[in-house]
């Protein structure tokens, strides 16, 4: 696959069938996950596979409770707004966010394969993403969809490290969960915001110089 088509169709996808991804295209995105930058080239990282259901069992209410927490705290206010503004374009994207992000929670136990990528001596993230990122795009060279979440992590981390075995004092920390699956649905062009609104040149606020209306690659 072109490495842009990559690039530009790596999105969030969530609803996935429960088939299981052969263990040679798992390694082949572990394999190219481990080829990126960390600072100093400290690889200071662990990624785990979850594929057992009984893991996957034990994971799956702590996954959904921190989901709901999620709803029911940082993103309360913004999700009353959406609901009240339907038709307004933001709040529909995040409402359908919302309803791809529970879909996922409520479906957990049929994702057939997990990755958890844990990092040490490194609290920017900088050096465990671009990893985990790799692995995604290279994923979706394989036809498999990803989803990079962090809630289990960030409400429930110590009991998925415990369930998981990850030895306790040892400076580890679960920076994400990201769950691999074939895709129910399509592959699109990730919308975002325009680059000539959120980059400069030389210095804050000045124009980058060029407007990009439409992305630069397409199928
Ligand atoms: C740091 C980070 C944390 C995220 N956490 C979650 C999460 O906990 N649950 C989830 O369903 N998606 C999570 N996502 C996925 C984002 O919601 C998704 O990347 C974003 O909505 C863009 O989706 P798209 O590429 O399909 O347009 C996370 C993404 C990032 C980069």
């Amino acid at each position: 696959m072109d490495v842009r088509e990559a690039l530009y169709t790596t999105r969030a996808m969530r609803r996935v069938r429960p088939d299981p991804i052969p263990e040679a295209v798992q390694a082949r995105i572990l394999d190219a996950a481990i080829r990126a930058p960390s600072g100093g080239n400290s690889q200071s990282w662990r990624f785990l596979l979850i594929d057992d259901p009984a893991v996957k069992a034990k994971l799956g209410p702590l996954y959904r409770d921190a989901i709901g927490t999620l709803w029911e705290s940082f993103y309360r206010d913004r999700l009353d707004g959406a609901r009240s503004t339907p038709e307004d374009p933001d709040s529909s994207s995040l409402l359908r966010v919302q309803a791809s992000a529970q879909h996922l929670a409520d479906h957990f136990e049929d994702v057939p394969l997990f990755l958890v990528a844990f990092t040490r001596g490194d609290p920017s993230g900088g050096s465990i993403f671009p990893a985990v990122w790799s692995a995604q795009l290279a994923a979706r060279a394989e036809g498999v969809g990803s989803a990079l979440t962090s809630v289990l992590g960030i409400f429930h981390g110590d009991q998925a490290m415990e369930i998981l075995g990850v030895p306790p004092g040892k400076g580890w920390t679960m920076a994400c969960l990201v769950s691999f699956g074939y895709p129910t649905g399509r592959w699109d062009v990730a919308p975002r915001r325009p680059v000539h609104e959120v980059a400069y040149r030389n210095s804050w606020g000045t124009a980058v110089g060029f407007e990009i209306s439409e992305p630069l690659w397409s199928p």
